[in-house]
């Protein structure tokens, strides 16, 4: 196939301010003179955020990096993710026709986009919305068939499943990625066998990512990456209650003895003069493992979510990225201004025991009939943000005089956060807040 710049062009192309803040950050990351090593990142976000790749967003990201046009001009013809036409304004869809998903469904999936995108490939519906192609294989062939949706995968499709996704998202609705059968992620579809006390979330690593920074469908313009503290093994780990598992299906007593997710040390646990664990006493000043036992505890580790231990290619989500849990300032990642730091508070309610939780104070309407922009807590989305104002928090001082036992009942009530509360900080973020600072995401 032959992959021409479109015959319709914009005058121009601009990064947005904070973007182009983004760009310069995965600029530096190479050496004095190999800045053109950024290229497929810089046009990935240029993409992100026009939709598709326009010839002058490729002129632009070839002056950024001080390269011949044609050099970006190769790259961005010759990757099948950069897409040279306008795209739907809400969605492209790229369905999977390769074996596994042709031989589960997949024509069945392209007759779907025939029906409600348009006849034929790359063409723009007639409402603007989608656009479609088939691609080959994206790697989740034991999820088959399945479709690329914006940055997320939507598996274990049917027609009607398929044409539902679409129906909501034309209505503006941003549905779930990621298994529409409820699959984890690709065991048996009639359940998983193996390891069955591993599980400490309650969607896999994708899914959760996806769900945290509430950008599946939306264009990227740099200013709303929610901002990420750093990563505690300790703290974390403990926040997350694994789900129940089938009792039938475990193995006797005693045939696994590692330690559950979030139970205390057992009395022969190692513990330092200062009360802390071995595990603890390990860790370095900012909560990460000393460097020599990085990859022994992420091998061991095994309720270390995937989301802190990988970054994604070519910068998509790359609020979750190191530099982000380092506290760097490039593409909104940076520390709180005013919080003194992005540790978490130590009492933010992780080390609650189960039934002393209690619940908040609430407000039936908020103060002065308007409540504060909740979504600037980092980690509160519209619909948590939504799910909120329901229970009757309004206002960044009611988050930020929840007690610890508060905290744990938010964390552990509110559908779909389990974890975040207290992992985010939102009280140490209400604080911040209310003195005037401000969150960067
Ligand atoms: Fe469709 Fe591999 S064949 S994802």
């Amino acid at each position: 196939m032959l992959r021409r710049l479109h015959h319709d062009q914009p005058e121009s192309f601009e990064f947005t301010a904070a973007n182009r803040e983004w760009a310069e950050a995965q600029m530096s990351k190479y050496p004095e003179g190999r800045q053109a090593s950024a290229v497929i990142a810089l046009l990935w976000r240029a993409q992100e955020q026009e939709g598709w790749l326009t010839r002058p967003a490729i002129e632009h990201v070839a002056g950024m990096l001080d390269m011949a046009y044609i050099r970006a001009l190769e790259v961005a013809t010759f990757y099948f993710m950069f897409q040279l036409q306008p795209v739907g304004s809400v969605a492209h869809v790229q369905v999977c026709g390769t074996t596994s998903c042709m031989i589960c469904g997949a024509e069945d999936l392209i007759g779907v986009c025939k029906e409600k995108i348009s006849a034929r490939p790359h063409q723009v519906s007639h409402d603007g919305k989608f656009s479609w192609e088939e691609v080959e294989c994206l790697g989740a062939c034991s999820n088959a068939p399945m479709a690329q949706i914006g940055k997320d995968y939507y598996e274990d499709l049917t027609a009607e499943s398929f044409a539902g996704l679409l129906d909501d998202m034309a209505a503006g609705k941003v549905p779930q990625p990621g298994s529409q059968t409820g699959r984890f992620s690709s065991e048996p579809s009639d359940g998983k066998t193996v390891l069955l006390k591993d599980r400490v979330n309650d969607h896999n690593a994708s899914v959760d990512l996806a769900l945290e920074l509430e950008d599946t469908l939306k264009r990227i313009d740099g200013t709303e990456l929610p901002i990420r503290v750093p990563w505690n093994p300790v703290k974390d780990s403990a926040a997350r209650v694994p789900p129940p598992v089938n009792d039938d299906l475990l193995p006797p007593t005693g045939a696994d003895d590692s330690p559950t997710p979030g139970a205390k040390p057992a009395e022969n646990t190692p513990v330092s003069e200062g009360g802390v664990t071995k595990q603890e006493a390990e860790l370095d000043d900012k909560g990460r493992p000393d460097e020599g036992d990085v990859a022994s505890t992420e091998a061991d580790d095994q309720s270390t979510p995937m989301s802190d231990r990988m970054e994604p290619a070519g910068g998509t989500h790359a609020a979750s990225s190191g530099e982000g849990r380092e506290g760097s300032t490039h593409d909104g990642d940076g520390p709180l201004e005013g919080s003194g730091g992005t540790e978490p508070a130590e009492d933010a309610g992780a080390d609650v025991a189960e039934g002393d939780e209690r619940r908040p104070e609430t407000l039936d309407a908020p103060r002065g009939g308007e409540g504060d922009d909740l979504q600037q807590i980092r980690g509160i989305g519209p619909k948590i943000a939504e799910a909120l104002t329901a229970m009757g928090i309004h206002h960044f001082d009611q988050v930020a005089g929840w007690s610890p036992e508060e905290v744990a009942w938010v964390d552990r009530n509110l559908d779909g956060v389990r974890g975040r509360v207290i992992r985010d900080d939102w009280v140490g973020q209400a604080k911040s807040l209310l003195t005037g600072g401000k969150t960067t995401g």
